[in-house]
């Protein structure tokens, strides 16, 4: 790859972001280099300064490059990697902020980003870089709520998924998390109760018409009114229940 590479810079925790020049990134072992042509901006990246350094990212190394969130087409492929190829068109959660990776190569915010191909799914053709790029952060907070054993350690998605007969309730389902909740409980087979606004009561029904629904209005958010009306129906488990309010 004979292109050079540009980075969004955090110099030192309290420094203003830079564009400046980056090193072009190799891919190790399971991970592929994106070029990207989207990244999507998270709450979480404005965190500023203290609070950043402070309760966000306190093991962050600078210089560092922040950012979650790219599409993009793989330019490079690393060892072992057989779920990507060169020229695919993904979507991938970048890692580089992470504890565990602490890697200003593995940020999004760049034009040549490391991804673990794990990470990183391909796009049908017909989806263009800016819608997806808004998924990862959003759908892996949701996945983990849902399906992390020391969370609510659901049963994953799956093709076909027959109903469960079983209940999640999604309280903020309009937000970007609990929208993702909500169609990952459904491809999994649960039945879906969920909270929103009453503007947005056609968007959240219209990610789950697959069953029937009940949806709460945002002004009965009073913590007991929805779990006990989601608790009241006769025959029905309740197999738990994710908070996705905005903050
Ligand atoms: N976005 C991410 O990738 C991400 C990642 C990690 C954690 N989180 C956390 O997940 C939560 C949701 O974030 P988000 O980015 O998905 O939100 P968002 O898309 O910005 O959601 C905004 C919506 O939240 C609803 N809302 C506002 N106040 C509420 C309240 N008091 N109770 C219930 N719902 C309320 C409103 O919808 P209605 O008018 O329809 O009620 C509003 O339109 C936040 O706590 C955030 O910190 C988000």
């Amino acid at each position: 790859m004979t292109e050079t590479n540009e980075a969004l810079w955090l110099a030192s925790p309290r420094a203003a972001l830079r564009v400046g020049p980056a090193p072009v990134p190799r891919p190790g072992p399971g991970e592929v280099v994106v070029r990207a042509r989207a990244v999507a901006v998270n709450p979480v990246d404005a965190v500023s300064g203290f609070a950043r350094h402070r309760f966000v990212y306190p093991w962050l190394h600078h210089p560092a490059v922040l950012g979650t969130d790219v599409a993009g087409e793989v330019v490079q492929v690393g060892a072992g990697v057989t779920s990507l190829a060169v020229g695919d068109r993904v979507a991938g959660f970048a890692t580089g902020q992470e504890r565990f990776r602490n890697s200003p190569a593995h940020g999004a915010f760049q034009r040549f980003v490391v991804l673990a191909a794990d990470l990183a799914t391909v796009l049908p053709s017909q989806t263009a870089f800016t819608d997806a790029v808004v998924l990862p952060l959003a759908v892996s907070t949701a996945a983990a709520g849902l399906f992390q054993s020391d969370q609510l350690g659901l049963a994953l998605p799956a093709a076909g998924a027959g109903e469960r007969g079983e209940t999640v309730l999604v309280w903020g389902a309009s937000t970007s998390v609990g929208s993702n909740a909500v169609q990952l409980a459904r491809g999994a087979g649960y039945r879906v109760v969920a909270t929103a606004s009453p503007h947005n009561h056609d968007l959240v029904r219209s990610l789950g018409r697959r069953t029937s629904w009940t949806t709460a209005t945002r002004t009965s958010y009073e913590p007991w009114w929805v779990p006990s009306r989601a608790t009241s129906w006769p025959g029905r488990w309740r197999s738990g229940r994710v908070r996705c309010p905005a903050p």
